[in-house]
């Protein structure tokens, strides 16, 4: 495996390779990475995997300056799943000068859900994300759907910019517990790590309740967030939405269900397709 830093060194390397398939990462790699990679290896003829924590999806007051950075776990990580390339850049090989031009998804997408909760976060991926696809000379793209807006927003970017680029969205891993698997869950302390997997269970009633037949939405969102308060969570959203727009649903829709909560300083995030 190569572990490259320079976007000169980028280029050279990916020479020699016509489909590189992508699978874009912050670091701090877990199960649910490797996962990835390993779903983004046989569709391409080179694997390539990058690390870089964006700023400019951080807001003043998240964890920017605090987000692990692990380069050498995460490349043993890496070269142990048979990943080919690491494109791991500073800062400054990215963003040699204040980045101008960005990437602004609709806002009917990108304000709702994570997007009220945290201002400009997908203005901040949708940009990387075109930098990243666009260095790496990605054919393939590989997501988590644990950012289950995130993929739309990739989705939709690169289809109406009519991008060249599979995008391909995995489904969730999970701790034996439910818990998603994220970095963040670093974060918990113990007792917080037994609490956590709430969050899942609160998606699996609500799931099962739309499943079973209510489809009064408002109330089962209702109860969902009253039962995490209680729990001394502090919920930003519990929702049903459409899958395809994540809007309010209409009878027949496909469902998706979200949520973002807070447990003590951690924010964390999962969704589970009805
Ligand atoms: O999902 C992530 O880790 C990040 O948002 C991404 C897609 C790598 C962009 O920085």
């Amino acid at each position: 495996m190569k572990l490259i830093h320079t976007l000169a060194q980028l280029q050279s390397t990916l020479s020699v390779y016509r489909h590189p398939a992508v699978v874009p990462t912050m670091g701090n790699l877990h199960a649910g990475h490797i996962a990835l990679v390993h779903a983004a290896k046989p569709l391409g003829d080179v694997t390539v995997a990058t690390i870089f924590v964006n700023r400019l999806q951080f807001g003043p007051k998240e964890d920017f300056a605090t987000y692990p950075r692990t380069l050498e776990a995460d490349c043993a990580q890496l070269d142990a799943a048979g990943c080919d390339i690491v494109f791991a850049p500073s800062e400054k090989e990215l963003y040699p000068e204040a980045q101008s031009f960005l990437i602004q998804p609709p806002p009917e997408l990108a304000d709702i859900l994570e997007g009220e909760f945290r201002p400009g976060f997908f203005t901040g991926v949708a940009t990387i994300v075109m930098k990243l696809l666009s260095c790496t000379q990605a054919r393939t793209a590989v997501f988590g759907k644990k950012d289950y807006q995130q993929l739309m927003v990739i989705r939709q970017m690169v289809k109406q910019f009519n991008m060249p680029i599979d995008i391909v969205g995995l489904d969730t891993l999970r701790a034996e517990d439910g818990l998603a698997m994220s970095s963040r869950n670093g974060y918990l302390s113990a007792t917080e790590r037994k609490e956590a997997v709430l969050l899942s269970h609160t998606l699996q009633t609500l799931a099962d309740s739309i499943r079973g037949g209510r489809s009064n939405y408002a109330e089962l969102e209702a109860e969902a967030m009253a039962l995490l308060s209680l729990a001394g969570w502090k919920p930003d959203y519990v929702v049903a939405r459409r899958r395809a727009d994540l809007q309010v649903p209409q009878t027949g829709d496909a469902l998706v269900v979200l949520a973002a909560a807070k447990l003590g300083t951690t924010r964390l995030i999962d969704n589970l397709e009805v």
